[in-house]
């Protein structure tokens, strides 16, 4: 039967609800190494055995949202808030384009403020002249309005990276508050894609009254939303927000939640072939070789912390965050020796856009002939 979903999934990139469930709910090691061998070689085909790496800079916690789940929300008083100076996050791109990491994701709490938004077009637009333009730039910002997004599309910057948290909006709307609105977000990553942004999303996994039924359908929704790219990760309970009341009842064993990360990875791959899908660092939370247990799933983009040490540890949106104690040479150095081992190659130096968007960026090309 595996066998059967297996070899219908290689073959045709396509799975039912029903399909992709049963995947999701392997437990015994042999049938997740036969699911990950089979996203692997999907992967190979695809999109090839190479990571590319994407320098984070996380340079802000202050946040005006108030998400249950996230150590950062605006009414967590006991986390004490930074803004990087301009000139240092500046600093820290160019710090990562001259170690070669193609491209670079500036991600923070969400602001909406004027302040903020002419303070990140100036950034984008000074990172774009210090680097040539042949650094990469992810924006990882929120919820914005549409003049905004256009402005730093404008300004220089190509990716965009906004998680739906959950496809499923009962859901949704059990894990935020009542004015942050799941339409409005679903409108925003419209918007992305119309402003012109290669666009990412995803989801946390094992959150608390999720089912495998609700994962499955967040497979199928970055397949129907046509999306360049995927970063989701594992939910890492926060002690300091309200969701933590669910923890008795809902927190999964370390390698359980591991696991069923890694399927969400593989299916993503298997349903979504030439999409650039990221190991994130939520993995790494739950087993030290968690990132490259993900690339072994089919992820193929990794994201070094490229921020200052000194403001690791108030970024801390889940508890026992890795690397907060390293600095972004040493977590260069060890992701390179760590995606080395398992005999993959990094993309030093290139953008790494996703097959997926070249393709459709050609389709534009031929229908507007
Ligand atoms: N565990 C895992 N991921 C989290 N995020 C926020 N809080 C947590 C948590 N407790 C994720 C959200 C958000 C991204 C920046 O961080 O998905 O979009
Ligand atoms: Fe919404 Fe941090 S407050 S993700």
């Amino acid at each position: 039967m595996l066998d059967h979903i297996l070899k219908k999934a290689e073959d045709t990139g396509d799975l039912n609800l029903d399909e992709i469930e049963q995947l999701l709910r392997l437990e015994e090691q042999k049938d997740l190494d036969k699911l990950f061998a089979s996203s692997y070689r999907v992967k190979t085909q695809y999109v090839g055995r190479t990571a590319w790496f994407r320098g984070i800079v996380e340079f802000s916690n202050i946040c005006i949202k108030d998400c249950y789940y996230c150590g950062i929300r605006r009414s967590n008083s006991k986390t004490k808030r930074f803004i990087i100076p301009e000139n240092d996050i500046i600093e820290s791109a160019v710090w990562a384009w001259k170690a070669e990491y193609g491209s670079v994701v500036l991600q923070s709490g969400e602001r909406d403020d004027p302040e903020f938004v002419d303070m990140v077009e100036r950034i984008i637009r000074e990172i774009k002249k210090r680097t040539n333009s042949e650094l990469g730039l992810t924006l990882s910002l929120g919820e914005q309005s549409e003049e905004t997004y256009r402005r730093w599309f404008d300004a220089g910057a190509h990716r965009y990276l906004l998680r739906i948290e959950t496809s499923n909006k009962d859901l949704y709307v059990r894990l935020h508050p009542a004015d942050h609105s799941f339409d409005h977000r679903v409108a925003c990553l419209q918007l992305l894609r119309e402003t012109g942004y290669q666009v990412g999303t995803g989801v946390m996994i094992g959150l608390p009254m999720q089912t495998h039924r609700n994962l499955a359908e967040d497979l199928l929704f970055f397949k129907t939303l046509d999306i360049d790219m995927i970063g989701m990760g594992p939910y890492i309970f926060h002690s300091d927000t309200p969701l933590a009341s669910f923890r008795t009842e809902w927190e999964l064993p370390p390698k359980k939640l591991l696991n069923l990360g890694l399927k969400m990875i593989a299916l993503a791959r298997l349903l979504m072939r030439d999409i650039n899908i990221a190991a994130t660092t939520a993995l790494q939370a739950l087993e030290h070789n968690g990132r490259e247990q993900g690339l072994l799933a089919g992820a193929n983009v990794i994201m070094p912390n490229a921020t200052d040490t000194q403001y690791r540890e108030s970024y801390q949106l889940y508890e026992n965050k890795p690397c907060t104690d390293e600095n972004a040479s040493m977590c260069r150095g060890c992701l390179q020796r760590r995606v080395e081992q398992i005999g993959e190659k990094i993309g030093f130096g290139q953008w790494g856009d996703s097959p997926h968007f070249a393709a459709r960026q050609d389709n534009k090309v031929v229908t507007a002939k």
